[in-house]
């Protein structure tokens, strides 16, 4: 029996994290099997991947690093983690997957959309998600979200042009993936944004029955 490989994206403060804590709760109310894991990291060699990405010492890190680290704290993670959940037919709910490389090393870094893809494919072996929830929200706002956060990652410490940058990557992802990625607008209250993610894996659910 398969299971079903489900990512939440967006830009930095879209609140993933509450979707997918309230999304783990709702489908095992539901009876579901639910793995809710993150990129990068989910698992001890990609957590180790994570602090190297976005240890905020590491300036001089070259962006084709930066992707190469992202698609190899992705490989470890699905061979890992997810493959095992989705062949005991369990609900995989992944914070940030290959999307998150397109639009901030793709876009936000400028290696491109198509280089990073391949570098991704070849990590993923051509694994992509079975629905992708987009949480959509304005950069800015969503930095503002996260301004009183004490600590500051490697990327939150980015210029606002590069997180334009990245959302900009993000609608070209959009556009490229239409059937894959479906768009929840974040910057509803929480209840209604996260009872809008479950409508959406509930029909994907329904419809491959
Ligand atoms: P998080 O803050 O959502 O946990 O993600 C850490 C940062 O890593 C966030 O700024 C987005 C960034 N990121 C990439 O640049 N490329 C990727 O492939 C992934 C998964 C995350």
């Amino acid at each position: 029996m398969k299971g079903y490989f489900i990512t939440l994206e967006g830009p930095d403060g879209c609140g993933k994290t509450t979707v997918a804590n309230n999304l783990d709760k709702k489908l095992t109310e539901l009876g579901y099997e639910v793995v809710h894991t993150r990129e990068p990291g989910g698992i001890d060699i990609a957590e180790q991947i994570r602090n190297v990405i976005l240890d905020p010492k590491n300036t001089a890190m070259d962006p084709k690093t930066e992707a190469l680290l992202y698609a190899a704290s992705r490989r470890q993670h699905l061979v890992e983690r997810v493959f095992p959940a989705l062949e005991q037919g369990k609900i995989v709910i992944c914070e940030r997957y290959l999307d998150s490389s397109l639009a901030y090393q793709g876009f936000g870094r400028k290696l491109g959309l198509d280089e990073v893809l391949n570098v991704n494919m070849f990590a993923t072996e051509n694994t992509y998600p079975d629905l992708t929830i987009y949480l959509d929200i304005d950069e800015e706002v969503g930095l503002a979200r996260l301004a009183d956060r004490e600590f500051k990652d490697r990327l939150d410490q980015e210029s606002i042009d590069f997180h334009h940058l990245v959302k900009q990557g993000y609608k070209e992802v959009l556009k490229r993936f239409k059937d894959r990625i479906k768009i929840v607008d974040a910057s509803k209250d929480r209840e209604t944004v996260a009872n809008e993610a479950l409508d959406l894996i509930i029909g994907l659910i329904n419809d491959s029955k």
